[in-house]
């Protein structure tokens, strides 16, 4: 059987040493027209004849650690240029004969590098440009036929390259949007690599569908469809390459979806002429599994666990013969290589859709996953050329565990921060001008490549996002005791905590809050610009009823995110109306991803 052709591209691989940007990297690199892939650093070189460049990604570690991640050698004796990047740089330049210390000084943010013009990588580029450090360690011995194409006044080695040899090595960012000219860095690298810019979507689709029913082989495909873009993306793929005969997908209420939902996917699925998708209603379930529960990552876990269980039951039910069955699931790129294996990446997050079950089943050949290397703007393009609907396509990302990581839970213990800690903060806040209170409740961070789990600050003041921004900033860099940062919008500031969990009223009070706040998203016509608007229900109280904080972020695909500056008069409009709805009071996020993740949990 012939090949599908895509997996005769030739592509650019990116060695993932566990930086929070190896994705960033990927993704840029496909923007420009050449399809790239993420490896592990410490497998062996293999599968070469479709390479045409190699990216040394950045990292938590140092070269000189012993803890440092595996990278086999052979990588830079390839026959194709090689770029390494920060961490990647470091790597490089040890590897082949230099040497890597601690710097006297660690940069991050923003440097101004000069560069000579000669280098490749810097063709039409000015000098000086504005680009993005973030570093501890430098380069203090360069590798022998090596020369400096660039430095910043910090920096003596912040671009070096021996050109014969065609490798290449930056101590910043280029893929980071800080970076002012970093795409036409990456840019200039593809030229030296000869790519041609070749990599589209449209042709993509046709070798999906070919890589389909050469996985399928003949057998039917049974899929969970839980009406996201993905998901649904995956169900209109799988229909239009096998046939609705061959496919049968199965949504699940796990009753941690939001308003309608359910009702709503069904409803889309049949306008659409799918008549191959069942419902399960298995909401008591999961409801009763999470009573008593309040952590986040047990909560993760029981709901990927359950989700299982239901599929199984329903799979019995249905009395699929393996043999003839395959299981498919609307997994994307970030999920496959992040849960893949050695990884180098620090746990932020459990998602839902790797659960040891699944991986044997991957293993044995009994999975299929037509959208794994794709990333949500691909599936978006993917979803628009199979003929869904505008609306659906660009319907906000929506995590697997649904309600059930935006309703906070609280056991007997709420948290409470030391007084060092309130004073240190309260300095920070009454600095800028606002008025400071710790909020009794935890959520999840992620700072320097780690994850964090800390209480989040209360300001209150004037609607001044500079300001708010800025008193984010400093008091999530002063005060470890605090991760996150949010402004009180409006109603009682009487913060008490209590025990609570996944139970069905406070979610029926979630699910009205967040179906007003994204209605109000739509009607001002901000749906569109931000990438998701978390609503999420805290156990804390403020004048008697449970607070609620609204969190829309702006970003390009998650990894990093900036906090959403809305409109206040529509803001104090909708804080009014959710007031109205039982909130006793509606905080904003103001906090940037890092410091706090989009989810609270
Ligand atoms: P965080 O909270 O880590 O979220 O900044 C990044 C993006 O991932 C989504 N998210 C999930 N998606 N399963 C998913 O499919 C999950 O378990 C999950 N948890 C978070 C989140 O909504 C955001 O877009």
């Amino acid at each position: 059987m012939a090949v599908p052709s895509f997996a005769r591209m030739k592509k650019l691989v990116v060695l993932d040493f566990g930086g929070q940007y190896a994705h960033l990297i990927a993704t840029r690199i496909r923007h420009l027209g050449v399809y790239s892939e993420i490896r592990f650093p410490g497998a062996e070189p293999a599968d070469l004849r479709d390479v045409g460049g190699v990216i040394l990604s950045g990292g938590p570690s140092s070269v000189y650690d012993s803890d440092r991640p595996d990278f086999d050698a052979r990588w830079l004796a390839v026959p194709v240029p090689v770029l390494g990047l920060c961490y990647g740089h470091h790597t490089i330049n040890q590897e082949l004969g230099g040497h890597v210390q601690q710097g006297k000084v660690h940069e991050f943010g923003p440097a101004d590098l000069e560069h000579d013009g000669l280098s490749p990588l810097f063709s039409g580029i000015p000098s000086p440009t504005r680009v993005w450090m973030s570093h501890g360690d430098e380069v203090d011995i360069l590798p022998s036929g090596f020369r400096v194409s660039g430095t910043t006044s910090n920096c003596r080695h912040a671009a070096v390259e021996n050109v014969p040899s065609r490798r290449f090595g930056l101590q910043f960012h280029p893929e980071v949007v800080h970076t002012v000219h970093g795409e036409r860095i990456l840019s200039n690298f593809l030229d030296v690599c000869g790519f041609r810019r070749d990599w589209n979507i449209g042709d993509y689709a046709a070798a999906l569908s070919d890589k389909i029913r050469l996985q399928a082989h003949g057998r039917k495909v049974f899929l969970l469809v839980s009406g996201g873009v993905d998901s649904t993306v995956a169900f209109a793929l799988l229909n239009k390459t096998l046939g609705p005969d061959r496919v049968l997908g199965l949504h699940i209420d796990n009753g941690l979806m939001r308003e309608s939902e359910s009702a709503g996917v069904m409803e889309f699925m049949k306008r659409e002429g799918f008549d191959n998708l069942r419902i399960s209603d298995a909401s008591e379930l999961f409801l009763s599994r999470l009573s008593g529960i309040w952590e986040p990552e047990r909560k993760r876990k029981i709901i990927g666990d359950t989700f299982l269980d239901v599929q199984a039951e329903e799979t019995a039910k249905l009395g699929l013969d393996p043999e003839e069955w395959l299981l498919a699931q609307g997994t994307i790129y970030p999920d496959t290589i992040e849960s893949g294996g050695t990884t180098n990446a620090a746990t932020i997050k459990t998602h839902h859709n790797r659960v040891p079950a699944i991986l044997r089943l991957i293993e044995a050949g009994r999975i299929l996953e037509p959208l794994a290397e794709l990333y949500k703007d691909e599936v978006r393009e993917l979803g628009e050329k199979l003929g869904i609907p505008h609306d659906l396509v660009w319907r906000h990302p929506f995590p697997g565990p649904g309600l059930g990581v935006r309703l906070l839970c609280q056991g007997p213990d709420a948290p409470r921060a030391s007084t060092e800690s309130i004073q240190a903060a309260s300095a920070v806040a009454a600095a800028h001008g606002f008025g400071f209170a710790a909020l009794p409740v935890r959520s999840v961070g992620v700072q320097g490549d780690g994850r964090t789990y800390a209480q989040p600050a209360v300001l209150s003041g004037p609607c001044d996002w500079k300001k708010l921004e800025t008193a984010a900033v400093e008091l999530t860099n002063k005060v470890r005791a605090f991760n996150r940062v949010v402004w009180h919008v409006a109603g009682a500031k009487n913060f008490s905590a209590h025990e609570a969990y996944s139970e069905w009223g406070r979610l029926s009070l979630l699910r009205a809050l967040d179906a007003e706040s994204t209605a109000w998203l739509q009607r001002i016509g901000a749906y569109e610009t931000i990438w998701q608007m978390p609503v999420v229900l805290l156990p804390v109280r403020a004048g008697g009823k449970e607070v609620v904080v609204l969190r829309p972020v702006i970003s390009r695909e998650a990894m990093t995110a900036s906090f959403w500056e809305a409109p206040e008069a529509e803001l104090r409009d909708l804080a009014g109306k959710l007031l109205e709805l039982g909130a006793g009071a509606v905080l904003y996020d103001c906090t940037h991803k890092p410091p706090g993740t989009i989810e609270w949990e």
